[in-house]
């Protein structure tokens, strides 16, 4: 009876670790809304594959990172982006990376990407970086200031930043565990939403006063 019992248990043990194993594959973009009609189709996961036979070595190959992106902007930084985008070879092969300038005082806000694990390396400068652990963890400050050569890693997910805290220009190179990560940034999300999020919703959520809502979502909604 316990050899039987023991066995069955083994059984359901296997079958469970089998089932764990056939999950769906990760989404590769935002949102993929079902369809009947194939020819309105765009893709259905990640994009279309070229026949093998024709691959070269350009499709494997992008150059340029070695250029400073333009940092001329509000928040002072720039991200040069090595996805499926730039690198069609990268398709399915769940990474991808970018080159993030930062002029001093540069920052690259919170955000977060929904389908990628980050691990960045400062090239140049000085950054105060960190991400935020979730609400199970109570919103815990995983944060550090990091020099040249140093490497920090913002697991999945999590919202996190970069700051440069130096007087000088700062340079980062991220790898990052999809080919096409996503971003969304918080403040772009939370005040740039198109059409608005309704003011006295965001006001009680953010504990704002409306009226300072409606000042920021003008300033988010119209380019930032
Ligand atoms: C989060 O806060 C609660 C309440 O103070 C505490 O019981 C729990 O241990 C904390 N969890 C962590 C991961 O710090």
């Amino acid at each position: 009876m316990k050899a039987v019992q023991f066995l069955s248990g083994f059984a359901l043990l296997a079958l469970a670790s089998l089932l764990a194993s056939a999950y769906d594959p990760s989404p590769l973009q935002d949102i993929c809304v079902a369809i009947n009609d194939p020819k309105d189709g765009v893709f259905v996961n990640g994009k279309f594959c070229k026949d093998p036979k024709l691959a070269k070595a350009e499709d494997f190959f992008l150059s340029g990172l070695d250029k400073p992106g333009n940092t001329a902007n509000r928040l002072g930084f720039s991200v040069t982006n090595a996805n499926v985008e730039q690198i069609p070879g990268l398709n399915t092969l769940g990474i991808s990376a970018v080159r993030i300038d930062y002029a001093p005082y540069g920052q690259n806000p919170p955000h977060t990407h929904p389908r990628a694990t980050e691990i960045l390396v400062v090239l140049e400068g000085t950054l105060y970086v960190g991400f935020v652990t979730s609400n199970q963890l109570n919103n815990t400050l995983i944060a550090k200031v990091l020099n040249k050569g140093d490497v920090f890693v913002f697991p999945i997910g999590m919202i996190h930043f970069q700051f440069n805290i130096g007087k000088t220009n700062a340079v980062a190179f991220a790898s990052l565990g999809s080919q096409f990560p996503g971003v969304i940034t918080i403040a772009d999300t939370v005040f740039g939403a198109d059409p608005p999020i309704n003011p006295d919703f965001l006001g009680k959520a953010f504990q704002l006063d409306p009226n300072v809502v409606k000042d920021l979502q003008k300033k988010f909604i119209n380019g930032n």
